[in-house]
Parts: C-alpha cells; sequence; structure tokens
C-alpha cells in the first residue's frame, strides 16, 4: 500500500469529449467532424453518446464519492458553453457544469477545470484553428466567461490538456482532429497555444486572485534502444519539441536553441514582441501527465523531411515495446515516471508544485465480473501500484508532487482508437450504458483510504505558496 500524507490530493480525470455525448447539447467541433472522415478513428465510433455523462453525471459523482477521492479533473467542451466559439454563452451549456460543480461539491469533491481539452469549435477551425492567430482572443474570452459563471466555486484552473498533442498530432502527424500535416502549421499552433494560456491565466488571475492557475503538459523521456549514431543523434531533438519547448517557455526562458533549430524557419512572422513574457505568466501549479518513456531505434530508411510526426525523427522510429505492453501497445515504465518527476524539481522548480493530472493505462479487461460482481484487471492493478510507489519514490526524494488523478474514472472515448481502448477504473458498457467497478477501483481506493484524505485543499495561490 502507498500511503501519503493527508493533504496529499488524489483524483479521478476525464475530459469532456471522451465521456459527455449528448451532441445534441452542443455546437460542432474538430473531434466531430474528424470522427467522420473515414478510417481517421479505428473502430468508426464518434463522441455522439460515449458515456451519455451529461445525463448519468449524478450516478458517475456517486461512483466517485465511494471511491473517496478529494477531487475530480474535468474540461469543459467549449462548444457547449459556446458553440461557435465566440460571442453569446449557453445558458444551458453553462448550466451542465453548473449542476455537475454542485453535485461534486456536494459529495466533498473539489472540482479541477481543465479549459481545453482538445474539442474545439469548428468554427474557429475554418479560420485556421490554432495555427492562426485570431484563436488566441476567443480562447481568453472563453475562460473569462466559464469563469464568470463558475469561478466562485471553481478554484483550479487548468488552460490547456497535452497542448503537445494539440499541435503535433492535431497539425503535424495528423492523428488527432483536425487531421492536418503540416510541421509550419503545427509550429504556429505550438505557439499559439502557448500564448493563449498565458493571455489567459493573466486574464483569469485578474478576475479572481486567490483562484490557482496551471497547465497540464504530457512529458516523457526519450531513450535509445540501440547504440546507433541516427537514434542517440534524435534523442535531444525529440526532447526538445515535446517536452523543453513547453517548459523553457513557461518558465521564462523562450524556446530553447535546439527546438528553435528545427522550429524558426516555421514560427518566421508567427511571434510578435511582448509574446514571450506573457507566456511566462507565472503558473501555480504544472500539470503532468505521464503514462510511459519513449524509446527510440534506428528506422530502415529516412522518411522525407515534414513527414513525421515532429520534426527531427526522420532517421527513427518507436521501438517494438515488447512483453508486458498495454493494449495501447505502450511499455510499462514506471521508473520513467520518477524520473520525469526529478527532473521537474531539478530543472523547473519555479513552475510551482506538480499534480499527476493524468497517468493510468488500458487493458483488454475480460467483461465477465468474477463472483463479488468486480471486473478483474490485474494488469491495471499493478500499473497503479508501480506508478504510486514510483511518485512515493520522488517525494521521498523531495519532489514537491502535491497530487494524483488516476486516468481514467471510466472507459471512454480514446481518441483515434474510438471506444475500443478501456482505460477506466470503472468499466462502461457502451450499449446499455451500465457502469461496474473494476478491482482497480477497489485497488485506489485502499491506497486513498489508507492515506487519508483531507478533501479540498487550499489552492496554491490562495495559500500563498
Ligand atoms: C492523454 C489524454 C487523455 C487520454 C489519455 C490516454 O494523452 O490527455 O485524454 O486519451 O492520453
Amino acid at each position: 500500500m502507498v500511503t501519503l500524507p493527508t493533504t496529499f490530493t488524489w483524483g479521478a480525470a476525464t475530459a469532456a469529449f471522451q465521456i459527455e455525448g449528448d451532441r445534441a447539447g452542443r455546437g460542432e467541433t474538430t473531434w466531430d467532424a474528424f470522427c467522420r472522415v473515414p478510417g481517421a478513428v479505428q473502430d468508426g465510433t464518434d463522441g455522439d453518446v460515449t458515456c451519455d455523462h451529461v445525463n448519468r453525471y449524478r450516478e458517475d459523482v456517486r461512483i466517485m464519492r465511494d471511491l473517496g477521492v478529494g477531487a475530480y479533473r474535468f474540461s469543459v467542451a467549449w462548444a457547449r458553453v459556446q458553440p461557435t466559439g465566440r460571442g453569446d454563452f449557453s445558458a444551458e451549456g453553462l448550466g451542465f457544469y453548473d449542476r455537475l460543480v454542485d453535485e461534486l461539491l456536494g459529495a466533498g469533491i473539489e472540482p479541477w477545470l481543465t479549459l481545453y481539452h482538445w474539442d474545439l469549435p469548428v468554427e474557429l477551425q475554418l479560420q485556421g484553428g490554432w495555427a492562426s492567430r485570431r484563436v488566441v482572443d476567443p480562447f481568453v474570452e472563453y475562460a473569462l466567461g466559464v469563469q464568470e459563471a463558475l469561478g466562485d466555486r471553481v478554484k483550479r484552473w487548468a488552460t490547456h490538456n497535452e497542448p503537445w498533442c494539440a499541435a503535433w498530432l492535431g497539425y503535424g502527424g495528423g492523428i488527432h482532429a483536425p487531421g492536418i500535416r503540416d510541421h509550419a502549421l503545427a509550429t504556429r499552433a505550438t505557439h499559439h497555444l502557448l500564448l493563449s494560456h498565458g493571455r489567459a491565466v493573466a486574464a483569469m488571475r485578474e478576475q479572481d486572485a486567490d483562484a490557482a492557475y496551471g497547465i497540464v503538459l504530457n512529458l516523457d523521456n526519450v531513450r535509445a534502444t540501440d547504440d546507433e549514431a541516427v537514434t542517440r543523434a534524435a534523442l535531444p531533438a525529440y526532447d526538445a519539441v515535446r517536452n523543453r519547448v513547453w517548459l523553457d517557455a513557461l518558465a521564462g526562458r523562450g524556446y530553447p536553441a535546439d527546438a528553435l533549430d528545427l522550429l524558426a524557419p516555421h514560427l518566421d512572422g508567427a511571434t510578435v514582441v511582448g509574446d514571450m513574457e506573457q507566456i511566462a505568466t507565472p503558473v501555480d501549479f504544472l500539470g503532468l501527465n505521464y503514462y510511459n518513456d519513449e524509446r527510440l531505434e534506428a528506422a530502415d530508411g529516412q522518411v522525407p523531411v515534414g513527414d513525421t510526426v515532429q520534426p527531427g525523427m526522420e532517421r527513427v522510429r518507436t521501438a517494438d515495446p515488447g512483453a508486458g505492453a498495454t493494449a495501447m501497445d505502450w511499455p510499462v515504465t514506471p521508473e520513467g515516471f520518477t524520473d520525469v518527476l526529478r527532473r521537474l524539481q531539478a530543472e523547473y522548480a519555479e513552475l510551482g508544485p506538480v499534480y499527476v493530472t493524468e497517468n493510468g493505462s488500458a487493458w483488454d479487461d475480460d467483461p465477465t465480473p468474477s463472483a463479488d460482481g468486480v471486473i478483474e484487471d490485474p494488469d491495471r492493478v499493478a500499473y497503479l501500484q508501480d506508478h504510486l510507489r514510483a511518485l512515493e519514490q520522488a517525494r521521498a526524494e523531495g519532489v514537491d508532487v502535491r497530487g494524483y488523478f488516476a486516468w481514467s474514472l471510466l472507459d471512454n472515448f480514446e481518441w483515434a482508437l474510438g471506444l475500443s481502448k478501456r482505460f477506466g477504473l470503472v468499466r462502461v458498457d457502451f450499449e446499455t450504458q451500465e457502469r461496474t467497478v473494476k478491482r482497480s477501483w477497489h485497488a485506489y481506493r485502499e491506497h486513498i483510504a489508507a492515506s487519508g484524505t483531507a478533501r479540498a485543499a487550499e489552492p496554491e495561490a490562495a495559500a500563498g505558496a
């Protein structure tokens, strides 16, 4: 059992497009359009119903209350509260989040709100999406509107979820919406995501100085599995675009030189004097999503420049994950989790305390429950245990990591892989919407109970940390 102090935040995480459903209650997003592209989503599913959470949130909050979490990280669907991404806010759309927040607080669970988890209103995509600077003002307007409606009760705000994915999977590799493959546009998206983050934090802080503001990054280690010169040469480039470009810019150090070697030509004209200062608006916490390390090996040939997900990867590929990989084909690397936490403490402590805002694993669960009605998911239980130990190790070494949110509360829509990949602590039958807890739900509950929770700890900003 991993036991942590009662001030540690234990949570569960989800995202709007992945669980909400109620397609009729919101505007069209880039992900709706992407789901209609033949072959874009592996199993042909979409976000129309998923977990039907908009209609079942009370049950889902009850499941969390029974789990014992003190915090719930969810995202707001921009197109639900502002159907075209601009202009009037929808009272009905905001009403859903209003009820959800009240339900959470009533269950003793603190709401942690993420503003953008990849579902851009399609009208904004028609103007260029994140590749265009025109998206920045609407994002700030959206952030302020949501805060005006919920800020009396929501005190933990994250601007973006995994902007690397939004930029490089969305505009670089074309694997996510909007399905564009253009390194220049992905680079511009990188800059505009960061700029919109800094501007939104500054504006929201003016509205509420007592709340805590942050951003959620997916960071990992990159390692070579062979001794080839091309693999070794790719490691810094990978780290630069995946990790340091975000961390350095947020920490006020500008874009790292080796990232600029790859990206500068694409940034031409995109950066304006003063942007980097705005991007470096201080944050109160850093959200870390960690799943696994990246392992590279030399590829057989060379991919043309521009054809990789991110630049600098033309002569390498992801190595075979080997035995024990998850259903995503991701290797299980808990030691890398400790390493990333150590690195944040050693190199980026100014970004504030770290909260692990996502960590979890997908497995092909056997849907038949055992005699006590629980779905047996031993691999997920082991993954959870190993990663909590890795986190405990980092804390023991002095890393200021203050919370952990399991991904995910529910099986849900796993982006380009659709409903086929299950990350939930709770199984969802997508035909009947029945929820069944898995053994990992019980395991997580025991860790939380052993630690004890002081629910709703004071936000950093209010605490003056
Ligand atoms: C992260 C996403 C999250 C989920 C997990 C598995 O990249 O933030 O929405 O899909 O991966």
